[in-house]
């Protein structure tokens, strides 16, 4: 994409989110403070990082990688980092094949990592997950046995209660929108689809005890984008309107609830409250948030340099999204659509047992500050990390036995912004207070989201 005044607009490519130019393993990384001995396990975080002297059309479509933290009985074993090895990054496959049909194993997978029923998959939300060794191997593309013909959310939900991981796919051509169930065991039970009115970048979903809900959001799949080659053939549209669908998990159809126009990449929680009205809670962008955003990370619309110039805080990793509750009401049919939060944030966690059911805390990450969101109180508290470095995602890991919701652990790989260095900080939940800090042999790019994986009891 070029720029009128020849400025690059590259932003996803430059400073705390520029690609690192290989891969490499040290050991014995060091520590400041003290690393809980329970905290034995790996983190594992997933970014965009396009092949040296490659082009990148926007921040979505880079090659993933995964950087790695190995923790074992209070220290910090290893660092590694491995691209993913799809058959795009492997031997250049493409995503539409010469016929028009779809190669579902040609993606970046460059998004999420998250552990279910023994596998570690690696997740874009266009294609099949890849599956990861423990060491960062690639296996390769997972499809359930050959069950999975689409794609899969990079933002899976798994039940607290029953171990299943529900998620979904979207099409660019019908079926627009399908929903799947994994068994606790890792077999795929379930396929159902989903009517939608059209395909959209449907980025996340939430479920609850006994619903799933839809974000009908519009951002829409644009074919003309997708002919002239855009990295994400996706669009804002006035005309699509905004719903949430608030669909049961044991069937039936789908209840839709028209909302204010918005985009919304990312849920924190979500929940029935005792009046059975289901509780929403996640990052929104206002329309004019979401149009000066987009362009700014490589999408389709104004990108003449003042609107990239403005485009919130210039970190991609942070636009002008806001934390925000919608509460639909089944019974009369009604919405309440409230702000929870001024403070600009991306990238909402929670205590993950309580997936689908009533929370008090999320985590979030600011420009330059992790935040703890008080749902309760209305309150927040942050962790201000200073202009120059910027947090990535905290990750929050419950304590042993922790009785209260937020006795744990927040996990986040933070950056340097000028792209000097980062660090793994491991903060107390309860009050955000520093417990340890491993530094990290090299600059760890700004990146999406990434997983705890403790060690099998054993
Ligand atoms: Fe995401």
């Amino acid at each position: 994409m070029s720029q009128p005044n020849g400025t690059s607009p590259s932003l996803w490519l430059e400073g705390h989110h520029a690609p690192v130019p290989d891969e490499i393993d040290a050991v014995g990384l060091p520590v400041e403070g003290t690393l809980p001995p329970e905290l034995t396990g790996r983190y594992f975080r997933n970014g965009p990082n396009p092949l040296p002297g490659t082009p990148s059309a926007h921040w979505f479509t880079g090659p993933g990688m995964v950087h790695g933290v190995r923790l074992r009985d209070g220290r910090a074993e290893w660092y590694r980092n491995r691209w993913v090895r799809t058959t795009k990054f492997t031997d250049g496959a493409r995503f539409v094949r010469p016929d028009g049909t779809f190669d579902h194993a040609a993606v970046p997978a460059n998004t999420h990592v998250v552990p279910h029923a023994g596998r570690i998959l690696a997740l874009v939300e266009t294609g099949l997950p890849y599956e990861l060794t423990p060491e960062l191997d690639t296996v390769g593309p997972c499809d359930f046995g050959g069950l999975l013909k689409g794609g899969m959310t990079a933002h899976p939900k798994e039940d607290p209660v029953t171990g299943e991981l529900l998620f979904f796919g979207y099409g660019l051509v019908p079926p627009y929108l399908t929903y799947h169930r994994l068994s606790a065991g890792g077999r795929l039970v379930e396929s159902r689809e989903v009517e939608v009115p059209g395909p959209t970048m449907m980025h996340d979903f939430a479920v609850t005890a006994n619903h799933v809900v839809w974000l009908d959001l519009p951002v829409v799949f644009d074919m003309g984008l997708a002919r002239s080659g855009a990295g994400m053939p996706f669009r804002w549209d006035d005309a699509y309107g905004a719903r949430l669908g608030v669909m049961p998990r044991a069937g039936g159809p789908v209840r839709w609830f028209d909302v204010d126009p918005c985009y919304v990449f990312h849920v924190g929680n979500a929940y029935e409250d005792e009046a059975g009205r289901v509780v929403v809670d996640g990052v929104r962008y206002r329309p004019e948030d979401f149009t000066a955003f987009w362009p700014s990370i490589g999408g389709e619309g104004d990108t003449s340099a003042a609107t990239v110039a403005n485009a919130p805080s210039r970190a991609a990793a942070t636009g002008s999204s806001r934390l925000h509750r919608w509460t639909l009401d089944p019974a009369s049919g009604a919405v309440k659509e409230e702000p929870l939060d001024d403070r600009p944030v991306e990238f909402p966690t929670h205590d993950d047992a309580r997936t689908g059911h009533a929370h008090r805390y999320l985590y979030t990450a600011a420009a330059d500050a992790i935040v703890k969101h008080d749902l309760r109180s209305g309150s927040s508290a942050a962790l201000e990390l200073g202009p120059d470095l910027v947090p990535g995602e905290a990750v929050f890991v419950a304590a042993e036995g922790a009785r209260a919701e937020d006795e744990g652990w927040l996990l986040s790989i933070v950056t340097d912004r000028a792209g000097q260095g980062s660090e793994l900080l491991v903060l107390d939940a309860g009050d955000l207070s520093r417990t340890a800090s491993v530094r990290l042999p090299r600059r760890v790019p700004a990146g999406f989201h990434g997983s705890w994986i403790p060690d099998p009891a054993s």
